[in-house]
């Protein structure tokens, strides 16, 4: 009776993962395995290297600079048994500013690193929006000039031709914090509270919509807000000078974001976009902004999000260390890949596939993977014991690309008829040959 209490109630359990998460079944791990060995290679071809650190972080890392959405409306936070205040990182930036602290007296600069951590947001779940996503961060330390900018931003584009997209299907959106505050300050002449909501309400200006947007910009600047609408349309740089008095457009934001444009330009980044309505949610940033969008209207959203964070090893009582990075998340490149359709075709990683006659070949089976895996060799041995064409079609549906069957016959002679699955043939070689032929036919 228990029994049967238990086993109705282990019935009910959900087998959806929780909500905003996903499982990662074989086919998902090969295309997350593709997206992350891209993102390696060429962080790796630029020079930065892996870190990694715990998921689970003090709350009081988040509360100096992230930004009161993230910390009050999507972290998930908890005590633990000692009293503590615990976090789950919704993002790496502020354990990378903790870590580079910690040993900056003996770490070597300019440092560059990178990190492909997963973390968890409460956010309402929704295209390319989960609780629960991976992201490339890639971050170099130590390098005050806009040579770092361009370095970021440039490895962001190839890694974006890596995953094979065309200039004309992504833009790089930049701006500038020093940009933002002089128009706040100078043109606007916002104080401290009125520059915050203005943030915030720019943040969720493709959110809200049009009428929305305007409507509560008319509320913060008055009169002022016909011009701050022209500023928000500009797409080039050189264009401020019809909206703003001349100290503006003369000044260091407007300068460096001019020579960053015209840098990566020179180095053949065509897709580079001024965006001067791009702030981006964190506090930490202190001049460059930039994202990466897709142009598909069926996925617009930001891939990538980074900037300039000079000052964040403030938050340790730390002098500063000037520090440039993003982030770059699976969803959003998948989503990208997708659309795009520049998603990779499956490939089995198993190369060699053995059946048996019977089952009393299976220990023989056996014998021969051993040595052929000691080859780095992949190989899979039936274990079904059902016909031969049943098993040959099993490895057909596997996508392995060899087969061979052991019988009577190959234990006794210690030839093994090898049929390459793709064109059907068939060819008779010693056991010994069997590495060196399927190696030979991999790389034609
Ligand atoms: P972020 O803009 O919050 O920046 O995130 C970077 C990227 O991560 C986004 O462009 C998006 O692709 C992805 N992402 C963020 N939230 C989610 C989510 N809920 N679901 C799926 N994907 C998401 C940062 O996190 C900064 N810490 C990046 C950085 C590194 N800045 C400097 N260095």
């Amino acid at each position: 009776m228990e029994k049967n209490g238990l086993e109705e109630e282990l019935n009910k359990i959900n087998k959806e993962p929780y909500k905003g998460v996903r499982d990662f079944y074989p086919e998902d791990m090969f295309v997350q395995n593709y997206i992350f060995d891209v993102m390696r290679k060429i962080v790796e071809s630029f020079g930065y290297t892996e870190y990694s650190a715990s998921i689970l972080e003090p709350t009081s890392l988040y509360k100096a600079k992230s930004g009161q959405e993230i910390v009050n409306e999507q972290t998930y936070t908890f005590t633990d048994r000692g009293g503590r205040e615990v976090t789950l990182r919704p993002e790496m930036t502020p354990t990378l500013a903790r870590m580079v602290a910690k040993r900056k007296r003996d770490l070597v600069f300019p440092l560059r690193w990178y990190s492909i951590p997963n973390m968890f947001r409460y956010e309402r779940p929704q295209k390319g929006r989960l609780r629960e996503h991976w992201q490339l961060n890639v971050d170099i330390f130590g390098v005050k000039s806009i040579d770092a900018d361009v370095e970021i931003i440039s490895l962001a584009y190839i890694l974006m031709k890596k995953f094979g997209a065309k200039d004309n299907d992504f833009e790089i959106r930049v701006n500038s914090r020093k940009i933002l505050n002089s128009i706040f300050r100078n043109f606007l002449n916002l104080d401290e509270e009125e520059v915050k909501n203005l943030m915030k309400l720019i943040d969720r200006k493709e959110k809200i919509g049009k009428d929305d947007f305007e409507a509560e910009l008319s509320i913060i600047l008055g009169e002022k807000s016909d011009a701050f609408i022209k500023i928000l349309k500009i797409k080039n740089i050189l264009d401020f000078s019809s909206v703003l008095p001349k100290e503006l457009v003369e000044s260091e934001g407007v300068k460096d974001i001019q020579i960053l444009i015209n840098k990566l330009r020179d180095m053949g980044i065509k897709n580079v976009i001024f965006s001067p309505g791009l702030v981006r949610g964190f506090d930490y940033y202190t001049s460059t902004v930039f994202e990466i969008y897709d142009t598909n209207p069926n996925n617009n959203r930001a891939m990538f999000g980074g900037g300039r964070y000079d000052d964040l090893l403030d938050i340790f009582g730390e002098d500063k260390i000037p520090a440039i990075g993003f982030g770059m998340g699976d969803v959003t490149i998948r989503d990208f890949l997708e659309t795009h359709k520049l998603l990779p075709n499956h490939k089995a990683k198993v190369c060699l596939y053995i059946c048996t006659l019977t089952d009393e070949y299976i220990s023989h089976a056996n014998k021969i993977a051993i040595k052929l895996r000691e080859n780095d060799l992949n190989v899979e041995v039936d274990l079904t014991s059902k016909k031969v064409s049943d098993q040959l079609s099993l490895a057909n549906k596997k996508g392995i690309p060899f087969v061979v069957c052991v019988g009577e016959n190959e234990v006794k002679t210690g030839k093994y008829k090898i049929k390459n699955m793709d064109t059907g043939e068939e060819k008779e070689i010693k056991f010994d040959q069997i590495s060196n032929f399927i190696s030979s036919i991999k790389t034609l």
